[in-house]
């Protein structure tokens, strides 16, 4: 997860100094949306505006403070003072997914040397290997090691073979050939002034604040471009005549593509006579044309003259609220934003400002695009049907939250937060790699992958949740790979010593990726010749950096110090991993099958999960003053007992602990009374025999457990219980990422409702850098 800012002021004079801190304040307010490096681009011309000035791109490793301090020694050699009356500026925070943080991977990404193109990006290109192989044929060459720099490389080829398209199809040509998720904003010395912002999977809104009018729509429409038949996989189709495009038999799409917008604003600049003394705003309307089926629409005041507005581009609103508050908002009251702000080093804010500036949430391959201060929304279109007529229109609205409700939403922690987000970190730890073909591809193993399949063993290596996601995992990786899995807990297993050998293969799963124990175990297997593979959720964290290969987990920074969503992705991954390794063998198809489907479905299933959140919080009003609760399960559900003792401990200080339901007659089965809380994980899987012989242990000794259970398992066998969460039924491997989910909600709530710090709890931090 990444943040992305752009700024553009039009007829409102700003100095070189004001927009590059006017960047900075975008980027931290959105600092937690990731936060290991940062960068601008401004015009640094000695003309503003000029095409052939040049950009100033500033790019730092680490947070945006530091990119802060750097930039003023660094652009000592710019008139800060220097004023502009239109600029462009784009600026972002990253979290690393493709490329470790360092200046060079930073972004904005540019095209070439001189900036020519420069593009921000928030979400992954899935087939960047494929762009950037055709790219380098083309002769271009790259200087990182991201995904986002295809982007600027490829807008700057098409530019240069046809330099008559304006700057929003060249953006229009280049999304067509991305596959994955992106939000991502444009800046061009080639187009001094324009700004155009797009998105697909990846959330993107831009903020309009006007200085000397109002805007009095609530619906903005939206219009048609015709799409272009461009592909970097056969440019043979750009037409001879220069037009883009291949010519359909449909009569409205085979139209010679133009360039409409200029002449649209100019027809439309002046059906509008004289200049009004109101200045309302309004949306200005010109007949269809070019490759537009509905008719043009930007917003433009009426009359021409004397209209100044501002336009933001962000990942959400937070980074927007400073920028258009009209009143100032209540001295802060709680201590979140405090706390939230010290997590991040960020500068402290007294007040929390109140917005009245109004935005618009742009739709999957919508395109933003200001040229001239006029802010027009565009859609490809290929072929128009009848019910093309009817305009698409996107809600123009006004912010009016108060910073920290943008940050956290309508949570109370981040912890909180994360629990909720995992319906969308299940889909993009699986993006790109759980293909709709079946297929199932881990780009950052796939060399080893052979080496991988011929080893003596495996030995996955971690500490905490990231051990448990091993013991969640260890089984269907034994199932599908036939090799045998050892589980170490790092601390345990550098203590011993424990033999390696050159043919085991290391597994380190570390969401930090810093975690002193696992960094040193990982050192340990690699001095005695071992593969060592990463599973991290840091790019460029120590353990990523000293693997000799990884799996990157893409949950998206995680803050809260409780592992959640880093948890369900960890096991994801490794799902992945023994899918990888058995994609050659024909006896496990079936099996294969039924897990991927079960991994298309998973986010959904998630969501029907986050519905139980009342009703588990119901149940914790009952428990959370207990002293001590077990958690019982066995199979596939056994990590989700330890997982979840683990959450209740570290959060409510109360004693937990995961019992394996096979073990209860080997001991704890003596602890249980009807005094004792219990919760007992039950599925339909292959121990559910098993499963429910426990449960009448318990039942007979007088306990009342709480239920979790899938859909599957018939009512009869739970009549009588208290409490049954019923989680939706999936295959056996998959089910464990389900059932954790209840236990993240309950663990938080028993500690709420003790009045504990959720995201802080006592004693621990979130990334043990000492043994
Ligand atoms: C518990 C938790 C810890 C970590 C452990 C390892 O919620 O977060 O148990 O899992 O400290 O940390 P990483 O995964 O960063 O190596």
């Amino acid at each position: 997860m990444c943040g992305i800012f752009a700024y553009l002021n039009f007829l409102t004079p700003k100095t070189r100094k004001e927009i590059a801190d006017i960047l900075i304040q975008g980027l931290e307010r959105m600092e937690y949306r990731g936060y290991d490096s940062a960068g601008i681009a401004i015009d640094a011309g000695e003309e503003p505006n000029k095409p052939h000035d040049s950009v100033f791109l500033f790019r730092k490793t680490g947070k945006v403070a530091t990119l802060a301090q750097c930039l003023e020694k660094d652009s000592a050699h710019l008139d800060m003072t220097a004023s502009y009356a239109i600029h462009c500026g784009i600026a972002h925070t990253r979290w690393a997914t493709h490329g470790s943080p360092k200046d060079l991977n930073s972004h904005p990404q540019r095209s070439n040397e001189t900036s020519d193109f420069l593009v921000v990006h928030n979400g992954i290109i899935t087939n960047y290997r494929e762009i950037k192989e055709y790219l380098l044929k083309k002769g271009h060459r790259f200087e990182s090691e991201t995904d986002t720099e295809v982007i600027a490389k490829l807008i700057q080829h098409i530019h240069d073979r046809y330099p008559d398209f304006s700057f929003r199809q060249l953006v229009e040509i280049v999304i067509q050939q991305l596959e994955g998720a992106f939000a991502l904003a444009f800046k061009s010395r080639k187009f001094p002034g324009q700004l155009v912002a797009t998105r697909r999977g990846s959330p993107l809104l831009v903020g309009i604040k006007t200085n000397n009018g109002r805007l009095t729509f609530d619906q903005f429409p939206v219009s048609f471009s015709k799409g272009h038949g461009w592909q970097w996989r056969d440019d043979s189709r750009i037409e001879k005549d220069g037009s883009l495009g291949k010519r359909s038999k449909n009569s409205s799409t085979s139209r010679r593509f133009t360039s409409t917008t200029a002449t649209h604003l100019r027809d439309h600049d002046e059906s509008f006579c004289g200049t009004p003394t109101v200045l309302d705003l309004s949306i200005g309307a010109a007949p269809s044309n070019g490759d537009c089926a509905s008719p043009m629409s930007s917003i433009r005041p009426f009359g021409s003259s004397a209209w100044e507005v501002e336009y933001f581009v962000a990942s959400d609103a937070s980074a927007i609220v400073e920028h258009t508050k009209q009143v100032r908002g209540e001295k802060m009251s709680t201590t979140m934003m405090r706390r939230a702000l010290d997590y991040l080093d960020l500068t402290s804010i007294d007040w929390l400002p109140t917005s009245h500036t109004r935005v618009l949430y742009l739709e999957d391959d919508d395109v933003a695009f200001v040229e001239n201060g006029a802010l027009s929304i565009h859609r490809i279109k290929r072929g128009l049907s009848e019910k093309d007529k009817t305009l698409p229109t996107r809600e123009v609205q006004e912010i009016n939250m108060e910073l920290q409700q943008i940050m956290m939403g309508n949570f109370q922690t981040y912890m909180q937060k994360e629990i909720f987000e995992q319906t969308e970190s299940v889909v993009n730890t699986m993006r790109g790699r759980v293909l709709p073909s079946g297929e199932v591809v881990l780009g950052g193993i796939k060399e080893f992958v052979p080496d991988i399949k011929r080893c003596r063993r495996l030995i996955m290596v971690a500490c905490g949740t990231s051990y448990n996601s091993a013991i969640a995992c260890r089984q269907i990786i034994e199932e599908l790979t036939e090799l045998p899995v050892v589980l170490e807990l790092a601390s345990d297993f550098l203590d011993r010593e424990t033999p390696i050998f050159r043919d085991d293969v290391s597994i380190f799963i570390s969401q930090s990726g810093e975690t002193a124990d696992t960094l040193g175990a990982l050192r340990y297997c690699k001095q005695h010749g071992a593969l060592v593979i990463g599973v991290t959720n840091t790019v460029g964290s120590s353990i990523c950096r000293e693997s000799h290969c990884g799996i990157h987990i893409n949950a998206g920074p995680e803050i809260g110090v409780a592992s959640t969503k880093a948890y369900t992705s960890q096991m994801l991954s490794l799902l992945m991993l023994a899918l990888v390794l058995s994609e050659d063998r024909k006896s496990a198809e079936a099996r294969r099958a039924d897990i991927i489907d079960a991994l298309n479905k998973l986010s959904g299933h998630i969501s029907e999960i986050l519905k139980l959140d009342s009703e588990v919080k119901e149940i914790a009003k009952e428990i959370f003053k207990e002293k001590s609760l077990l958690v019982m399960g066995r199979g596939f559900n056994f990590a989700t007992c330890l997982e979840g003792a683990l959450k209740i401990k570290e959060l409510s200080y109360m004693h937990c602990e995961g019992i394996m339901s096979g073990e209860l007659k080997h001991g704890p089965l003596a602890m249980v009374d009807e005094h004792l809380a219990i919760v007992m994980v039950i599925c339909k899987d292959n121990v559910y025999k098993k499963s429910l012989n426990a449960l009448q242990q318990v039942l007979a000794r007088g306990g009342r457990p709480i239920i979790i259970a899938d859909s599957s398992v018939p009512a009869d066998d739970l009549a009588g219980m208290p409490h049954v969460l019923r989680v939706p039924m999936t295959v056996d491997c998959v089910q464990n990422i389900l059932t954790v989910i209840p236990l993240q909600l309950l663990s938080y709530h028993i500690a709420d409702l003790n009045g504990l710090n959720v995201d802080r709890p006592r004693n621990l931090a979130k990334s043990v850098t000492v043994e």
